[in-house]
């Protein structure tokens, strides 16, 4: 317990020797969705291995550092390359930079993932709000001591993305007519794609996409008391019976070709944001 407060404590003070902004805006950008580091202004870059107490990557990517500056008026860090947990990551170690921008003193986190559509009113390419989520990646990075400073024991969830900043998002999307969807994500642990039987079991208990991430950033970002807004770029249709192949290839592809509309949305909405 202390533990995590000391490693948060070494992550924040690396990153003070480094910028003094202080970050009112935490984003998480999914796969394939890291270009809107683009909007931000005055950008200041650290990588991830500078980082005492972060998790190493396998992967020695330009993808995997935290992005400070601006959007707008808003000071902003942006995570561009996050940590899943079918990389073998504990979900302490998935959800410790989310421990880190709370301390940097951000309020709101912003969540963006690929997410395979089982709602047959969704198609490839389309985004949708988060509304809600269904945990069944079979943990929960909450296990353990609790340090009561940090949050609370049994974290209330009966409104984990906030209903005015998913609003505030449809208000812009509409201005800027981008179409928009809202829906339920649920989380499996993968790294497999689902069986067909799953598509359909998953999509009966209410999850209108279904992907491998964010749901344990949310659940930290809510026992920390932060506003979390969330988005899912539907990458692929998860149809039970009209299922065709999909690989990550196709997945980063149709990921990239939403990337606009989705770094246009979100900044937007930061800049309307009060
Ligand atoms: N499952 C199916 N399709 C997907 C996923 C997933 O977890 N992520 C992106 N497309």
């Amino acid at each position: 317990m202390r533990d995590l407060r000391q490693k948060i404590d070494g992550a924040v003070a690396a990153i003070r020797k480094k910028t003094a902004l202080k970050p009112a805006i935490g984003i998480i950008l999914g796969t394939g969705l890291g270009e809107l580091v683009k909007e931000i202004e005055g950008k200041l870059t650290i990588r991830y291995d500078e980082l005492p107490n972060f998790p190493v990557s396998a992967v020695k990517s330009h993808e995997n550092q935290l992005v400070f500056g601006k959007i707008g008026q808003k000071n902003v860090v942006a995570m561009q390359g996050r940590f899943h947990y079918y990389e073998g990551y504990s979900m302490k170690d998935v959800t410790f930079p989310v421990r880190v921008m709370k301390a940097l003193g951000i309020k709101t986190l912003i969540v963006s993932n690929a997410a395979g559509g089982m709602n047959p009113n969704f198609k490839a390419g389309d985004l949708m709000i988060i509304s809600d989520h269904i945990n069944l990646m079979g943990a929960n990075p909450l296990i353990g001591p609790n340090d009561d400073s940090m949050g609370p024991r049994f974290p209330d969830m009966v409104e984990p993305y906030d209903s005015e900043l998913m609003e505030q998002i449809e208000k812009v999307a509409l201005e800027e007519k981008i179409p928009v969807k809202r829906g339920v994500y649920v989380a499996v642990a993968g790294p497999n794609l689902e069986t067909r039987a799953e598509y359909r079991f998953l999509r009966v208990i209410g999850a209108d996409a279904v992907g491998m991430s964010t749901v344990p950033e949310v659940i930290v970002a809510i026992h920390a008391r932060l506003r979390v807004l969330g988005i899912s770029c539907i990458t692929d249709e998860c149809l039970p019976d009209a299922l065709k192949p999909a690989n990550i290839e196709m997945i980063l592809k149709v990921a990239a070709e939403a990337e606009p509309k989705l770094s246009r949305l979100i900044t937007r909405t930061i800049k309307s944001m009060p």
